[in-house]
C-alpha cells in the first residue's frame, strides 16, 4: 500500500489527481469516511479523467463522455468499452493508501 500524501485533506464531493509512484491515481471523496481511488486514465482514448466531473457513483470523462463506476470501473456510457483500473485502498491513522504495488 502507498500512502497518498495530502489526500486527507480533500472534501467530501472534491475529485483530484495525485502522482504516485509515477501513476496518476484519481482520488474521489464519497464520504467522511470513504474514498474511490482508480487510475485517472479513460480506456477511451488515455484523457486524464479527473478533469471530468462525477454523477452519483460515475466518474464522466471530459473529452469524449464516456463514464465509469468509479466502485468497480465498469463501463457505463460509450465510448469507452473496457473497464476503469479500480485501486483497493484504506485509511490508516487518517491517511488514505491504495494499494498499486501489482499495477
Ligand atoms: S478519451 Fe475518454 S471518452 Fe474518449
Amino acid at each position: 500500500m502507498k500512502k497518498i500524501d495530502g489526500a486527507s485533506q480533500m472534501q467530501v464531493g472534491e475529485l483530484r489527481a495525485f502522482s504516485v509512484d509515477g501513476i496518476s491515481v484519481g482520488v474521489y471523496k464519497h464520504s467522511d469516511h470513504g474514498f474511490y481511488t482508480f487510475e485517472d486514465a479513460c480506456t477511451h482514448d488515455g484523457a486524464e479523467i479527473c478533469n471530468g466531473h462525477v454523477e452519483g457513483t460515475e466518474v464522466i470523462c471530459p473529452r469524449h463522455g464516456a463514464r465509469f463506476d468509479m466502485r468497480d470501473g465498469s463501463v457505463r456510457r460509450m465510448p469507452a468499452t473496457s473497464p476503469l483500473e479500480v485501486f483497493a485502498n484504506e485509511i490508516k491513522d487518517g491517511e488514505l493508501y491504495v494499494e498499486i504495488d501489482n499495477f
